[in-house]
């Protein structure tokens, strides 16, 4: 795993923007993995203003979200797909039909589940997946106790969960629905490259626990250490819990020249 503490949250995002940036460069009809929440913010604001400026052109790109919530009322401005679209495909210049989002309002949601598996491997699968994390260490919303091998299902939100994500619902938490669809771990492990951001000091023992602690279904974030691809950028409040951090800073100052990006 390659582990980057940069100086603050502007740093993380310019850092992701330039990763998926290049990714884009080399294949410009690349699939994007999409998440939400507040973490991948800064990464989409530096992407937004890569395109604004006329240097990096996404309207190529295909992407996938990475959950949806369940039960939300129709055309709720809290659901993901709205915020996807404010967020990642108007400012990116994405193109709408090729944006996915999984189907929380689905009559059938076992079947909208398999679509969307199915959608993803029909569009070449992931080739570079952005990823938050929970403050109990979930990533899409795998919550702890997730199988490794898990595919894109119906999930129960974990309580802690909710009441994190109840600011996006004006604090209330009655309002954040009980259930989601995400994708799996075994999902998000297929992706071409994983690309984890964490800024704050709420996220540091999830990241620690994540980076440093076992594989473990009780911090999905772990499974990551399986992936051959795995970056994980932080600003120095988030990296405070690591205990190599001072050898990640040491990779990064000895890092060869062929391997840098951006
Ligand atoms: C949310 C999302 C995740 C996100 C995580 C952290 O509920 N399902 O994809 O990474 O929890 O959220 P935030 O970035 O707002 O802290």
């Amino acid at each position: 795993m390659e582990i980057v503490i940069l100086p603050d949250a502007a740093a993380v995002g310019a850092a992701a923007a330039a990763r998926i940036a290049a990714v884009v460069r080399a294949k410009p009809q690349a699939v994007l993995g999409l998440s939400t929440g507040s973490s991948p913010l800064g990464a989409y604001a530096a992407l937004a203003d890569l395109v604004r400026r006329g240097e990096l052109d996404l309207s190529r790109t295909s992407a996938f979200a990475l959950d949806e919530y369940v039960g939300l009322p129709l055309g709720s401005s809290q659901s993901y797909a709205a915020t996807i679209a404010a967020e990642a495909t108007g400012p990116l210049g994405l193109d709408p039909e090729r944006v996915h989002v999984p189907d929380g309002a689905a009559a059938d949601l076992e079947a909208a589940c398999e679509d969307y598996e199915r959608r993803i491997r029909e569009a070449g699968g992931v080739d570079v997946q952005l990823l938050g994390i929970g403050t109990n260490g979930h990533i899409g919303f795998n919550e702890p106790t997730s199988s490794l091998a898990s595919r894109t299902r119906i999930k129960t939100l974990a309580p802690r969960t909710r009441q994190d994500n109840a600011r996006f619902f004006g604090g209330d938490l009655d309002a954040v629905p009980l259930h989601c669809i995400t994708q799996g771990l075994g999902t998000i492990l297929d992706a071409r490259r994983l690309l984890l951001v964490a800024q704050g000091e709420a996220k540091a023992a999830a990241v620690a626990a994540a980076v440093e602690g076992p594989l473990s279904a009780m911090v999905p974030g772990s499974a990551m250490q399986l992936h051959r691809h795995a970056t994980v950028l932080l600003d120095e409040a988030a990296a405070s819990a690591l205990t190599l951090r001072d050898y990640y800073r040491f990779t990064a100052d000895h890092q060869p020249a062929w391997q840098r990006v951006g």
